[in-house]
C-alpha cells in the first residue's frame, strides 16, 4: 500500500505523514510542491484543468492513496495515477478537486469541512473588534510615535452587548462566529437560504431574509461560500440597506462582494467601517483604494491560521476520513460515498486493510 503526501508552503507533507500513522503500515512518498500559495489558490478562479502538473506526479503510478492540501486533481492528474483509490484534501473547500472526474474513475474523495472553522471564526471576531476599537490604527500610530485616541469612527464606537449581528451564511464558520458573538452579548440573526426552521430553532438563532439581515444588523458577518450563484451577491443595494453606523466583516471570499460598491460606501462613510481578510486580487495591489480608507482593518488572508496546532488538526482529520472508508463506514468527510459500494472498491478495501495490517 503506497500513500503520497503532497504539501506546499502552507502544509508540509511530513505533518500529513505523521498524522496518517494511525492508518497502518504503508510505504510513502512526500512531495513538496514548488508553487506559492497564491499560485495554488488560483485554482479557485481558473479551475483544476488549467493548473500546472508537477513533475513529481509522473512518479506516482503505483500510489493507492493521495493526501494533499491545495494541489489540483483533475482528469490529467488522475491519468498519471491509475491505482488511486482514495484522494484526501486537508481543505474544507474542494475547488482543487474535480470530484465528478474522481467519481467517474471510482476514486473516493475526502475533505475536511470545519477543519479551521474555529480559527476563521476567531479571526472574524478579531476583525470586528479591531475595526470597532481602532486596534490596528492605534498600533500603527504608536509605532510611528503618535499618541492618538480619536479616530474617524471613535464617536460612534458601539457597546457590543445588546447589538445585533447578522450572519450571512450559517455553515461551519458562521455557526461558530454566532456562538462567539453571542458570548459578547449580541443578538444573532441569520440569512442562509439552505437553513431549515428546525435547524435555526436548534441553534437558537432567528432566521431572516436577506433584506432584513442588512437592514437590522449592527454587524454583518459574511460566511457564505463563493460559487456562481453567490458571486457578487452583496453589492450596492445591500450596502444601501445597512444602518449608517453598521459594520461589515468579510473573511469568507472577496468574490461574494462587489468591492467597488463596498469602497464607495466606506469612502462616503455611509456605513461605519469594515474588516476584510480576502481580496479580489491577492496579494492586494499596492494601488488598491482600500489602502487609502480610514475605516477599514485589512489582514492578508490569514483567517485560517497557520499554526502547527491547526495543521496537525487538519492532517488528523484527513486520516480519520480515510479510516472511515477503510472501515466501510464513510463519515461526513467523504464527498462521494457511492463510489465505495462497488464490488471493485470493496475488494480494494479488503486488500488495503490486509496490507496495512489492520
Ligand atoms: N479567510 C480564510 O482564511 C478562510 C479560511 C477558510 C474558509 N474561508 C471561507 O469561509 C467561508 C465559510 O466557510 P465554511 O467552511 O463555513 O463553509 P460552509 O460550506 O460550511 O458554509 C457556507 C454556508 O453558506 C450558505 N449559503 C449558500 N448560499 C448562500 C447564499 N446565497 N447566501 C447566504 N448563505 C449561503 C450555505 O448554506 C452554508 O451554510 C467560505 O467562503 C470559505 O471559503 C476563509
Amino acid at each position: 500500500m503506497k500513500i503520497a503526501f503532497i504539501g506546499e508552503g502552507a502544509m508540509s507533507p511530513d505533518i500529513m505523514a505523521a498524522q496518517a500513522k494511525c492508518i497502518g503500515n504503508f510505504e510513502h512518498t512526500e512531495i513538496l510542491l514548488p508553487y506559492s500559495i497564491e499560485e495554488l489558490a488560483s485554482v479557485e478562479k481558473v479551475g483544476v484543468d488549467a493548473m500546472p502538473i508537477p513533475d513529481a506526479f509522473h512518479d506516482l503510478q503505483d500510489v493507492d492513496i493521495a493526501v494533499c492540501h491545495f494541489s489540483a486533481f483533475g482528469h490529467k492528474v488522475f491519468d498519471l495515477m491509475p491505482n488511486l483509490k482514495i484522494l484526501a484534501t486537508l481543505r474544507a473547500g474542494t475547488e482543487n478537486i474535480d470530484d465528478t472526474a474522481a467519481t467517474q474513475r471510482g476514486i473516493a474523495c475526502v475533505h475536511c469541512p470545519g477543519r479551521n472553522a474555529q480559527a476563521v471564526s476567531d479571526q472574524a471576531v478579531s476583525l470586528l473588534l479591531s475595526e470597532v476599537y481602532n486596534v490596528a490604527r492605534g498600533h500603527a500610530d504608536m509605532i510611528r510615535g503618535i499618541w492618538n485616541n480619536v479616530y474617524p469612527t471613535s464617536s460612534y464606537t458601539p457597546i457590543l452587548s445588546g447589538k445585533t449581528a447578522g450572519i450571512f451564511g450559517f455553515g461551519n464558520i458562521g455557526r461558530l462566529t454566532a456562538q462567539k458573538l453571542r458570548g459578547l452579548g449580541m443578538n444573532i440573526i441569520v440569512y442562509d437560504p439552505y437553513l431549515s426552521d428546525a435547524d435555526a430553532g436548534e441553534q437558537n438563532v432567528k432566521k431572516v431574509n436577506k433584506e432584513t439581515l442588512f437592514r437590522e444588523s449592527d454587524f454583518v458577518m459574511v460566511h457564505a461560500r463563493l460559487d456562481d450563484s453567490t458571486h457578487h451577491c452583496i453589492g450596492a443595494s445591500e450596502f444601501a440597506m445597512m444602518k449608517p453606523h453598521a459594520w461589515f466583516v468579510n473573511n469568507a471570499r472577496a468574490g461574494l462582494v462587489d468591492t467597488d460598491a463596498l469602497i464607495d460606501v466606506l469612502k462616503n462613510h455611509l456605513i461605519a467601517g469594515a474588516g476584510l481578510d480576502v481580496f479580489d486580487i491577492e496579494p492586494l495591489p499596492k494601488d488598491s483604494p482600500l489602502l487609502t480608507l480610514d475605516n477599514v482593518t485589512l489582514t492578508p488572508h490569514n483567517g485560517g491560521g497557520s499554526s502547527e496546532e491547526i495543521r496537525v488538526y487538519a492532517a488528523k482529520m484527513a486520516a480519520q476520513g480515510i479510516l472511515s472508508i477503510l472501515d466501510n463506514a464513510p463519515n461526513f468527510q467523504v464527498m462521494n460515498p457511492q463510489v465505495i459500494q462497488s464490488d471493485e472498491f470493496q475488494q480494494w478495501i479488503e486488500r488495503a486493510n490486509r496490507e496495512l495490517g489492520r
